[in-house]
């Protein structure tokens, strides 16, 4: 399979670097309907990935005194990329969020499914959800929502790394991504063609407390930090706006044959790799 990847950011370049001579990594800033296309039929991919974004430095507070960029990034550009991939006959894999599910939804196991209406707060949320409604319903366009990524490589975008250098951290319960697991589903995603949103999470959920335990057992048995509760994460000034905390049910990725691993045996097995690499490039990156 030939994979044309959009957004030469945290997830563009490790998909690059995962799938090597089946991707290419555009260099285009895709401002037109145009750029894309002249992309696209100059590489003549099989599928085309979007990880493009505005995620906002140094986090997604940024979005919101920066709304029109942020609905550039999020919203604009997926769309003039979603025509150029139609006009060119070619599926496209969109990369959503789960951070458009505020809390728990109405489902007895309060997990949110993937046609439930978003509840979405903050400007990078509101932004990632438009692009969600006027997307899913499309042909030959699948979208990919993640959530909170975590990497065996030590980076400042991966959540074991940002976790383990917060002094505070609040200890929430969340549906996650590992990342290995998502370039899989990803790869299987584009190779089926397939439509309409799907989840990409491992089963089950995890707690902050439970990546700390794991990362002093396997990687830094020194460390230290203080718990405090989403409230007082924004009462101190730690944040601008709460951030979204849920869990999603991932049942249509299932149903279509794609299997990522339990979180439990995920996470583990990401921290066993992350302490070789903290062992090759020193503690945190
Ligand atoms: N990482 C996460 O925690 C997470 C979670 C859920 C969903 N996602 C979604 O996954 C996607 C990738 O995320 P990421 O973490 O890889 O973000 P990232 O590191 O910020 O990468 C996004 C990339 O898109 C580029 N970009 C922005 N506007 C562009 C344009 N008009 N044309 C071409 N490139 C453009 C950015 O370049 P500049 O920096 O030069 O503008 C950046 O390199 C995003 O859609 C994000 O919303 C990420």
């Amino acid at each position: 399979m030939k994979i044309l990847i959009f957004g030469k950011g945290f997830i563009g370049k490790r998909c690059k670097d995962a799938w090597g001579d089946q991707a290419i990594l555009s260099d285009a800033r895709v401002n037109s309907k145009e750029d894309a296309l002249a992309e696209i039929l100059k590489h003549q991919p099989d599928a085309v990935l979007n990880c493009v974004g505005s995620t906002g430095k140094p986090n997604v507070d940024w979005c919101d005194s920066h709304q029109l960029e942020t609905v550039h990034g999020n919203t604009l550009v997926p769309i003039l990329l979603a025509e150029a991939c139609a006009e060119a006959n070619v599926y496209f894999l969109h990369m959503g969020s789960g951070c458009i599910f505020y809390g728990d939804s109405t489902h007895p196991d309060k997990a949110w499914r993937e046609h439930d209406f978003g509840n979405p707060l903050p400007t990078y949320s509101r932004t990632k959800y438009a692009t969600d409604l006027v997307l899913s319903t499309l042909p030959n366009v699948g979208i990919a929502r993640i959530r909170m990524p975590i990497d065996h490589i030590p980076g400042e975008r991966d959540l074991i790394t940002k976790i383990a250098k917060y002094p505070k951290v609040i200890d929430v319960e969340n549906s996650v991504t590992i990342i290995d697991d998502m370039i899989d589903a990803f790869y299987k995603l584009m190779e089926k063609k397939a439509e309409g949103i799907f989840h990409v999470t491992n089963p089950g959920t995890m707690r902050h407390r439970e990546l700390i335990a794991l990362y002093e057992e396997l990687v830094d048995p020194d460390h230290t930090n203080e718990w405090i509760t989403n409230e007082e994460l924004l009462a101190q000034g730690l944040v601008v706006k709460g951030r979204s905390n849920n869990f999603l049910d991932s049942s249509r990725l299932l149903a279509i044959g794609i299997v990522m691993r339990p979180i439990g045996v995920a996470l583990r097995d990401t921290m066993e790799k992350y302490a070789r690499n903290v062992g090759k490039v020193g503690k945190n990156g």
